[in-house]
């Protein structure tokens, strides 16, 4: 079990949107009515002060996966403008950004089913909805939307030419595309050359590995205690994989470098 967590994106195409799907509603099926988690990266902290933004009392708790969102907007404003989301989790991060970024509309999209069920029940913020899509055939019309917003998530995508061909088309020209999520350290030019082809061209990047690697420090203890206090033992493991705790093999690939984080403003070429 541990080891198809950690090996996710090298599991065969056909089984990886199922096994998301599972995934999803096995969270949300032990969670019954309190909510501890919504949001599902590992994290971002500074590396000379971990606190990277003025958070009110409520979002504290998941101070590091909010501040991921925040260091993903920071290349760009969303003041006003119509922006997607895709993989939107359990939408934390979808909530944040339109709380804090004030942007036209947001809309969050991710492929399961109880995922969008819970983000619409649980998150009810102004200007902001979540629907059930796949990234490679997003249910939007063209030029759609000024920014797209992906935080950990297309590195689960089975064809990840055709998000971005789906990318291209419901973003409007001259529109941001936010880019962030891990790769194997050799696999990062070929993320490059994936969106040279889609007609992209990468406006600023930064890698943030060790920022990732010091918020998974910080978090650690946060997160096993909530592991052990709601996770079957059986489980214990895999979820630990998941999360990205200290002794896991996700927590050994990021401290050794092996395992790059970045940070993308992507825009239109032509
Ligand atoms: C690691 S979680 C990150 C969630 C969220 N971005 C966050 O940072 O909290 C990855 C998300 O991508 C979603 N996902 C995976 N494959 C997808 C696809 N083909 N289309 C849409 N969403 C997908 C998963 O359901 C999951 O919610």
């Amino acid at each position: 079990m541990r080891s198809i967590v950690e090996n996710y994106a090298e599991l065969p195409r056909f089984i990886r949107k199922p096994l998301w799907r599972y995934w999803h509603s096995w969270i949300i099926a032990r969670e019954k009515k309190s909510v501890v988690m919504t949001c599902m990266n590992y994290g971002f902290a500074g590396l000379d002060a971990p606190k990277t933004v003025d958070l009110s009392p409520e979002d504290e708790s998941e101070r590091y996966g909010l501040q991921m969102y925040d260091q993903a907007a920071s290349w760009t404003s969303l003041e006003g403008k119509d922006v997607l989301e895709v993989g939107s989790g359990r939408g934390g991060g979808a909530s944040f950004l339109t709380r804090y970024r004030k942007p036209a509309s947001y809309v969050g999209v991710d492929l399961s089913e109880p995922g969008i069920r819970f983000c619409n029940e649980h998150h009810r913020v102004d200007k902001l909805r979540f629907v059930k899509g796949d990234a490679e055939a997003l249910p939007f019309a063209d030029d759609s939307f000024d920014a797209i917003v992906n935080v950990e998530s297309s590195r689960c995508y089975p064809r990840i030419e055709r998000f971005f061909a789906e990318v291209k088309r419901v973003l409007r020209p001259g529109g941001t595309f936010l880019l962030t999520d891990m790769r194997w350290k050799e696999d990062v030019p070929k993320l490059r050359g994936q969106l040279a082809n889609a007609g992209f061209f990468i406006d600023s990047e930064r890698e943030i590995r060790e920022d990732v690697v010091r918020a998974l420090d910080i978090d650690d203890e946060r997160k096993r205690t909530l592991i052990g206090s709601r996770i079957p033992r059986l489980f214990v493991a895999a979820f630990g994989e998941f999360a990205g705790v200290r002794g896991s093999g996700r927590y050994a690939s990021f401290a050794s470098g092996r395992m790059e984080y970045w940070s993308f403003k992507v825009v239109h070429a032509g």
